[in-house]
């Protein structure tokens, strides 16, 4: 989704914007723009390209702002209007230039009442009436605050905001609701504005993540936050001070790396939470389980795989219902909600618009919410009641990888902590669970001749007309996430189905050319599964089994090591999904870790 970065101060602003976009490519984007003015000359020069940034650096490469001044920085992905010059950010008004993420739902009322006023617009943006607003008040009032102030009063949505003017001109004036926004000030007194806070690390040791509905003005060595016409006084956080991660450490794609990091990770998830058999969250009060009867997970995309996989744990191990929810689905049912619920949100990000209004809603209802979330400070953790981290550091590659087996592992942990919270689980159960579990690094762990033997099957894959990942009990959800991973990178047709449903419908689709990627645990459902396989085998389909038992009727196999719990069995084929999604998309000469129209992080519904 977009990004924004903005700097005042004396540092060559050109690189610092392009350089901070960069920080912030992996949020997916498909234009870019910045904007520099200089203080003295009050000359603001702007650029724009379509595509990635390397062509925007093409377009400044002669182009240098050393000495003091202020620039703002923009990655757009489309919402309102095509990936154009023109619909790239900055928008430009008389003198001014703003940036904007988010979405101005009132944006056709406020252009109607310009247009009658003669202002003429030349995007398809919602973002262009920002600028134009903010140049109509001025001419009124003559106060540069004042009329920023009344312009943000009048946007009706989610934003985050910076815009610069010639009438102001070492100022930038800020705005933040819905969409994150950070400002950091250095040491020296520059001052940077950033989506999240990986284009600030190095430059300031601490920032305010700004709360909805926050606004002011920046000029060195000073920032002024308002609320409501009020003056506040937000609170600084520390910022991370690792920018190692952003290095892909000898892996072709940050996708690579993040499948293959995946054993540390896990292991780091589990770091401190799993001690002499027991389950331990010290983020968590178990007053948050009392009373409740139920368990409602929210979420989008692969986090939603992950909630599905956990409902099937928290029924068998928990003994509670436990119910799953597409959040922008969720958004608009009026869903009858009861008190005893726990409602939980799964997000990598904790920035996706449906999962923080799904939030909101189940807030309101006087529910108990637990986000399970990635980014600390992010929107979604700052407004959960509870929160657990997933611990699986920044993810870049637009699908993902490690934060869903984090999430996966989280939610089991909460299962168990759970179970044992409601007396439903003995010692000895608890005892194989959480062998179980320690058992996951290993699980996840990539063996010799793995990705290579997938290498040379993957060719097998490249012309058919479509895929069917299937799976039982858990690995269903499995089958979902399999499937959405290869067409999000191969840009194939994939889809998951459980193995039982296959012959109510998709079955009548096999033929050679039809690709079935069948998961065959040995713990759970082995024949049930089997049988759906042959069905398939039976018409000619070209079928892919992944287990531990040979299987002499697939066209291709991948065996996977014997285990006797089937969440042992989920990871390590997890972990083959994930690497025959990468080779595909590879061999298909695809960006692996930045796809066509996905982004990494969806700030819009
Ligand atoms: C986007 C990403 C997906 C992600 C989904 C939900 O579509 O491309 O990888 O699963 O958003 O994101 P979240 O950050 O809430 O987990």
């Amino acid at each position: 989704m977009c990004g924004i970065v903005g700097y005042i101060g004396n540092k060559e602003k050109k690189n610092l914007i392009i350089s901070g976009l960069k920080e912030l490519e992996y949020r997916g984007y498909d234009s870019s723009g910045l904007a520099v003015m200089d203080k003295n000359s009050k000359d603001i020069n702007h650029f724009k390209a379509v595509g990635k940034l390397s062509n925007l650096e093409e377009k400044t490469k002669n182009f240098n702002s050393y000495g003091f001044g202020v620039a703002i920085g923009h990655t757009r992905w489309a919402t309102h209007g095509k990936p154009t010059e023109i619909n790239a950010h900055p928008h430009i008004g008389k003198y001014s230039f703003v940036t904007h993420n988010g979405i101005i739902e009132n944006y056709k009322e406020i252009k109607q009442i310009l247009e009658k006023k003669g202002v003429k617009f030349i995007s398809q943006t919602d973002t262009e009436v920002i600028v134009h607003l903010f140049e109509n008040f001025y001419e009124d009032t003559k106060d540069v605050f004042k009329a920023f102030e009344a312009t943000i009063s009048n946007l009706v949505g989610s934003f985050a905001i910076l815009l610069i003017t010639k009438k102001a001109p070492d100022k930038i004036f800020f705005a933040k609701n819905s969409v994150p926004l950070i400002v950091a000030k250095s040491s020296s007194g520059e001052i940077i504005f950033s989506s999240s806070d990986a284009p600030i690390i190095g430059l300031a040791d601490d920032g305010v993540y700004l709360d909805d509905m926050t606004y002011g003005v920046a000029s060195f060595n000073e920032i002024n936050f308002f609320q409501n016409a009020k003056t506040i006084n937000p609170a600084i956080k520390n910022l991370p001070k690792d920018k190692n991660y952003a290095q892909k450490e000898g892996f072709r794609f940050f996708m690579e790396k993040e499948i293959y990091e995946q054993s540390t990770i896990i292991t780091e998830t589990l770091m401190g939470r799993v001690k002499e058999n027991e389950i331990y969250f010290e983020e968590l009060d178990d007053d948050v389980f009392k009373n409740i009867d139920e368990i409602i997970m929210c979420a989008c995309g692969t986090s939603y795989h992950a909630a599905l996989a956990a409902s099937y744990l928290f029924e068998r191990i928990s003994k509670i219902r436990a119910k799953v929810e597409i959040a922008s689905e969720f958004r608009y049912k009026n869903s009858f909600l009861n008190k005893n619920s726990l409602f939980i949100v799964i997000s990598q990000s904790g920035e996706t618009a449906d999962t923080l209004e799904a939030l909101k809603i189940a807030k309101n209802a006087g529910l108990k919410t637990l986000a399970i979330c990635n980014v600390d400070n992010s929107s979604i953790v700052r407004l959960a009641k509870n929160v657990i981290l997933t611990r699986a550091g920044i993810e870049k590659g637009v699908a993902s990888t490690k934060a869903f087996a984090t999430q996966v592992l989280t939610l089991w942990m909460v299962v168990l902590k759970l179970a044992k919270y409601k007396k439903v689980i003995s010692n000895n159960e608890l005892e194989n669970e959480i062998k179980a579990l320690l058992n996951i690094p290993k699980a996840v762990s990539i063996k010799d001749g793995l990705q290579d033997k997938i290498y040379r099957i993957s060719k097998h894959y490249l012309y058919g007309h479509g895929f069917f990942f299937i799976g039982r009990d858990i690995f269903y959800p499995l089958a979902l996430e399999g499937a959405l991973k290869l067409k999000e990178i191969s840009y194939l047709h994939a889809e998951g189905y459980a193995s039982g449903e296959m012959k109510h419908g998709p079955i009548a689709l096999v033929d050679e050319r039809l690709f079935t990627i069948a998961l065959l645990p040995k713990t759970t459902l082995y024949d049930k599964t089997k049988s759906n396989v042959e069905e398939i085998v039976a018409r000619d389909g070209f079928v892919l089994a992944i287990s531990p038992d040979e299987f002499d009727l697939a066209d291709d196999f991948i065996k996977i090591s014997t285990h006797d719990h089937p969440m042992c069995e989920f990871f390590e084929m997890m972990v083959i999904l994930q690497i025959f999604a990468l080779e595909i998309s590879i061999r298909l000469g695809n960006d692996v870790d930045m796809p066509r129209n996905l982004a990494k992080s969806v700030t819009v519904e």
